[in-house]
């Protein structure tokens, strides 16, 4: 092995579902906020939220209420347009993570295509760099992404897990020698590699095993298991097979 010593895994949790299930109803509750300030009660490293288009989760109004609501470094997810990204100016997070949006997908379904859109994605990418805002780009497990997002000057990738979460039989190891190379590359080339999407206690622990990975970010597992032990033993028992995997 080569001595390197891995960083501590941070968990940033995705709270875009609780308001996926307040919205159901159209009022106030299930608050999005209060997950926010659990997470934060209970030891996670971040929060994560994406603004759709359509506003199917989090709404406009949400993103300041959870800034104020707790001290931990709000991750933005934010597709590369002009309107989200005169979001991020005005709400200046930790971080924005740009992803790809289509208005059917049931969820961010692929990664971002940087290598394809780098002349769309340059200006936005320096507008939030400018700005402070540590940009992510939410990436398939590729080199030519990996390459794409060195051009571009993001300090920060996230691979996206879910061909590995979805893989069955050998391919599972497939999937994972892909996340774990990605991972060094992008470390290699100075930029921090993060991972997320399907994640759950089954499959999370061979990607918090990856020595380069810094933060896990997971969502719907995380709130859909709340619904039954509730969100603070959720993201406790996710910490624990994360540290437990290092
Ligand atoms: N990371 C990114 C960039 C995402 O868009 C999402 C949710 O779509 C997640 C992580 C979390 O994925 P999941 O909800 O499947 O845990």
């Amino acid at each position: 092995m080569s001595g390197h010593t891995p960083p501590r895994l941070r968990l940033g949790v995705n709270i875009d579902h609780v308001a996926t299930i307040r919205n159901a109803r159209g009022g106030e509750h299930p608050d999005p906020v209060r997950a926010a300030q659990i997470v934060a009660a209970v030891g996670g490293d971040g929060i994560t939220a994406h603004l759709r288009e359509d506003r199917r989760h989090i709404r406009d109004e949400d993103i300041a209420r959870i800034q104020a609501a707790t001290n931990l470094p709000l991750n933005f997810e934010m597709a590369a347009t002009e309107e989200m990204v005169e979001i991020a100016l005005r709400h200046r997070p930790h971080a924005a993570c740009i992803v790809p949006e289509r208005r059917e997908e049931r969820t961010t379904e692929g990664g971002l295509d940087a290598a394809g859109q780098h002349n769309r994605l340059a200006p936005v990418i320096a507008r939030l760099n400018d700005a402070g805002i540590r940009v992510s780009l939410f990436i398939a497990p590729e080199p030519r992404q990996i390459e794409a997002a060195i051009r571009l000057g993001a300090p920060v990738v996230e691979l996206h897990t879910g061909e590995y979460a979805h893989a069955a039989g050998e391919q599972v190891t497939v999937e994972l020698k892909r996340l774990t190379d990605m991972a060094a590359l992008a470390a290699k080339n100075g930029i921090e590699p993060h991972a997320g999407h399907g994640l759950t206690y089954d499959n999370v622990q061979p990607v918090a095993a990856i020595p380069h990975l810094a933060e896990l970010n997971i969502g719907h597992f995380l709130i859909g298991e709340a619904v039954f032990v509730g969100l603070e033993s959720a993201v406790r028992r996710m910490r624990e097979l994360m540290d437990a995997a290092r």
